[in-house]
């Protein structure tokens, strides 16, 4: 597979709307004010109507534009400005708007834009108060991840002999700005793009078929990214170091496979920090880069997608990438156990009692819920480390579809406060989180008559399957488990994702980085 990497160019102009040259310009219009925008106390608005001679206000009347969030209209504005087409957007109420608001506004004129086949993008001067209510630097940031994941193409292997035209991707963003706040739009701008980019390599992986994505391959990946970043290192553990390690559970899951497994381990060292400073915070992601259930084996529906089982490992990977290339003050593991769950002679069987890293002993009830498995010696090779304050994230049940559907991610964990730390992280970033009491009575579901624990403990499977991973946490460290099976990949688009993987968590994983470093 080839790692794409489009970037997006940007500038910011100090003088005019009107001076600006894009293909398009998305003016942002408060809800009821249409109609009087030619008393606009909004310059960019004012502009446009005397440009237009009032033709736009008539036009959104004829049509129904109000400027509610969600609502475009596209207008050609003539020779007067120095881009033509005019995307004007809804923002809602003035001084109403907040960032989910905002970013739900930008959705749609960003994806107005694209339909319209415009490359290069102009924006209004707006008021980050009153349209989001945020700052300049949080508005900037918005547009362009959202830009950068709205551009996102999925049909990397499309050809022109089968007859496809490359899209149009987008070039380049217009800011206007003044000369006190060109600084924070910029700043906000490089890491929006940043993220947006660490978003679409998660996705690139988890929508890469397995048969090219293996484990050996996501290993490479992996160093790809550590070599792109001198704050990065790597260490790739092989099928023999890991037996070494005592990784049994990895290995009894890889045993049906012919890709061998590894366990992939990614340090971030932010500048002038010292060797021996503790990590602070831990990013494990499931990487069974494909699932077909073992002799537990699925049904064509339940494995069709079953090459996007590693998006938890593609997003952790994508985000450590953005926090280093970001260079936040923080230092940041990401452990990703990679591995396929498949079938031969020698592939593992329910029933089979393994001895898992830490030593608790599993007892295999179904050899489908592999996830586990391979997380429970991930979380204890990172406890082994040192580590201390732990999140995975995992496509682990698809249990958790009957609580958030395919609209977000159930979390669970060992501790209140680090708990909702990275549950307000998610829900500032738009990522829906719904947090998910560990009710005590669920425990002993997962016992086992042979072994310390057996690998599926029924319903309430999410439930039972977070408490399968906390007996390797344990109660000391800090832990949370954040099941995606839901919304990793969805077979429909929504907000800024496209159908196919969704690079779900990327942006709540660098939110949490971003304030736990703030704190330290
Ligand atoms: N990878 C699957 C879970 C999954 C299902 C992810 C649908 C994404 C979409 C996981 O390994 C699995 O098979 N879980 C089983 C567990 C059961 C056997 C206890 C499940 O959810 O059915
Ligand atoms: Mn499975
Ligand atoms: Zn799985």
């Amino acid at each position: 597979m080839k790692l794409k990497v489009h970037t997006i160019a940007s500038h910011v102009n100090t003088v005019s709307l009107a001076s600006v040259q894009a293909d398009v310009l998305l003016v942002g219009c408060f809800e009821g004010e249409v109609a009087s925008i030619a008393s606009s106390s909004d310059g960019s608005l004012k502009l446009l109507a005397e440009v237009t001679s009032g033709a736009i206000a008539t036009q959104a009347q004829a049509d129904g534009f109000t400027g509610a969030v969600g609502e475009t209209l596209v207008h050609f504005a003539g020779d007067r400005l120095s881009t033509k087409k005019v995307v004007l957007f809804g923002l809602g109420a003035r001084g109403k708007g907040n960032i989910n608001s905002f970013r739900k506004a930008i959705t749609a004129a960003l994806k107005k834009a694209k339909s319209l086949g415009a490359t290069e993008i102009g924006f209004s001067q707006l008021d980050p108060a009153a349209a989001a209510g945020t700052d300049t630097y949080t508005m900037a940031q918005s547009l362009a991840s959202y830009a950068g994941m709205l551009d996102y193409v999925i049909n990397h292997q499309k050809t022109a002999l089968g007859g496809h035209k490359a899209e149009k991707r987008f070039a380049k963003l217009h800011l206007v700005g003044t000369l006190e706040t060109a600084n924070e739009m910029f700043r906000g701008l490089r890491a929006g793009f940043q993220v947006a980019s660490s978003v679409n390599l998660a996705r690139d992986l988890a929508n890469e078929p397995a048969g090219t994505l293996t484990p050996a391959k996501l290993a490479k990946v992996a160093k790809a990214v550590a070599a792109a970043n001198e704050n990065l290192s790597i260490k790739v553990f092989d099928h023999k170091q890991l037996k070494k390690m005592g990784a049994h559970a990895l290995l009894a899951v890889a045993k049906g496979s012919a890709e061998k497994p590894c366990l992939i381990d990614l340090v971030y060292s932010p500048a002038g920090s010292s060797e021996s400073d503790p990590v602070a915070l831990t990013l494990i992601g499931k990487s069974v880069t494909f699932d077909s259930g073992g002799l537990d084996i699925k049904a064509a529906d339940g494995m069709r997608n079953m090459k996007r089982d590693m998006s938890g490992g593609a997003v952790t990977l994508g985000a450590i990438q953005a926090i280093a290339a970001l260079g936040l003050n923080i230092k940041v593991r990401c452990v990703m156990a990679a591995t396929e769950n498949m079938i031969n002679g020698r592939a593992y069987k329910p029933g089979d009692v393994l001895q898992t890293m830490k030593g608790l002993t599993v007892e295999v009830d179904n050899t489908d819920a592999e996830g586990r498995l391979t997380l429970a010696d991930a979380i204890e090779y990172a406890k082994r480390q040192g580590d201390t304050t732990i999140v995975d994230l995992a496509t682990l049940t698809g249990a958790v579809k009957m609580m958030t559907g395919d609209v977000g991610a159930c979390i669970f964990g060992n501790n209140d406060e680090f708990t909702n730390q990275v549950f307000s992280a998610a829900t500032s970033q738009n990522e829906r989180l719904l947090p998910v009491p560990m009710w005590e009575e669920f425990k002993a579901s997962n016992n086992s008559d042979m072994a310390d624990l057996k690998n599926s403990g029924g319903a309430p499977g999410s439930t039972t399957a977070a408490y399968f991973l906390r007996a390797f946490a344990g109660e000391e460290i800090k832990w949370c488990h954040v099941d995606i099976a839901g919304v990793a990949f969805r077979d429909r688009d929504m907000g800024p994702d496209p159908r196919g993987a969704t690079g779900y968590g990327v942006r709540t994983l660098v939110e949490l980085a971003t304030r736990l470093s703030a704190k330290s």
